[in-house]
């Protein structure tokens, strides 16, 4: 790799964006952000060039882009991504995840911007048939916000095949975790995810609320496949250095650590972490949750020549290291 090669990052502000700039940094590129801060804070990010642009304006976004220099590659994390707000407003999701797509793709086939990653889901799966899950597993949404994941996937693809830009699609299971060595973590409004909301608890002294307790599972909740976001941001920069290497790769890896936990004992892991006991409300089961989400890693494995190094307990330290820094 040439030391210093330009990396743009649409939705860069956001939360797993914002971990991946600084492994990318870490490892000699120069992250370049591009962002409407719609779901993620102006001004939390700091150290790098961040450019205000909103990506369903194609115009706006192609302008913001051309001042930029030569770009070798683009990484898209923007997107709205929260699956029951996507059951109340499907319309915002369809648009933003898709046109934003269909833009960056444009702008990226204009500016003669190579490579692209994508920042898929395991929510393409709904609820899978089999698990752990292949890549090749068939896909069917459980939600609009999936609906977009594949729609994205599907017109990415067809760039791909037309050789306008190589694509790349990682599809990602839980991330979770924070890195406190650059104070970020996970900070969505409203948070949906369970571990965050679940040192919320811990912190405020509050109950953590369990949606569903009578899922097909050995002890009634939900199972996910979690990953540390250092590790994920990790898979990209890998990933971005074999693309941009020139090597073949697949079109779509799933990333995550292949070892399903339930929602009951990942409560039990963050009381053994935490050392404090944490009250449960359980809630009924949500809209578009799948009883099991859990990664096939054996291609990702092979392919990155890599696996996530941290723990469900280092995710669980990391998210309170840092947000026991920042709750009031
Ligand atoms: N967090 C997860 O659990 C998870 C799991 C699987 C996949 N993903 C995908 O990873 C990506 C990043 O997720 P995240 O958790 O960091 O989300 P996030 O909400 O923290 O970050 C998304 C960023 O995109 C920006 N954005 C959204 N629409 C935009 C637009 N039209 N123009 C410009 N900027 C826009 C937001 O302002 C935000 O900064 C998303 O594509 C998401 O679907 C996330």
């Amino acid at each position: 790799m040439k030391k210093s090669e330009i990396v743009v990052l649409a939705g860069g502000n956001g939360y797993i964006g914002g971990t991946a700039a600084f492994a990318l940094q870490e490892a000699g590129f120069v992250p370049v952000i591009i962002d409407n801060f719609s779901t993620s804070k102006k001004g939390a990010l700091k150290g790098f060039e961040i450019l205000e642009a909103e990506l369903t304006d194609f115009s706006k976004t192609k302008s913001v882009l051309k001042k930029v220099g030569p770009i070798a590659g683009i990484i898209h994390f923007a997107a709205k991504a929260l699956v029951p707000e996507s059951f109340k407003i499907p319309g915002l999701y369809y648009t933003n995840n898709l046109v934003s797509t269909v833009n960056l793709a444009e702008v990226s086939v204009d500016l003669g911007i190579p490579v692209f990653l994508h920042s898929s889901s395991c929510a393409v799966y709904g609820v899978p048939k089999e698990v752990p899950i292949p890549e090749t597993a068939s896909l069917q949404a459980s939600s609009p916000y999936g609906d977009t994941k594949i729609m994205a996937e599907i017109l990415l693809d067809r760039y791909h095949q037309m050789e306008k830009l190589k694509v790349l699609h990682l599809r990602y299971f839980n991330p979770a975790g924070a890195w406190p060595k650059y104070f970020w973590g996970e900070a969505h409004d409203p948070e949906t995810h369970l571990i965050p909301n679940l040192i919320l608890s811990a912190i405020k002294n509050e109950p953590v609320s369990l949606f569903g307790d009578g899922y097909s599972t050995p002890d009634g909740s939900c199972i996910r496949d979690f990953i540390h976001v250092v590790d994920l941001a990790e898979a990209h920069v890998k990933a971005l250095q074999m693309l941009l290497a020139g090597k073949t790769m697949p079109p779509r890896l799933n990333i995550g650590r292949g070892e399903g936990s339930s929602v009951l004992q990942v409560i039990q892991t963050a009381e053994k972490v935490l050392g404090k006991k944490i009250q449960v409300r359980r809630e009924p089961a949500r809209a578009g949750d799948p009883p099991q989400l859990v990664a096939d890693v054996t291609l990702m494995r092979k392919v990155l020549d890599w696996m996530p190094a941290k723990s469900l307990s280092n995710m669980i330290e990391d998210d309170w290291t840092w947000r026991s820094s920042t709750v009031k």
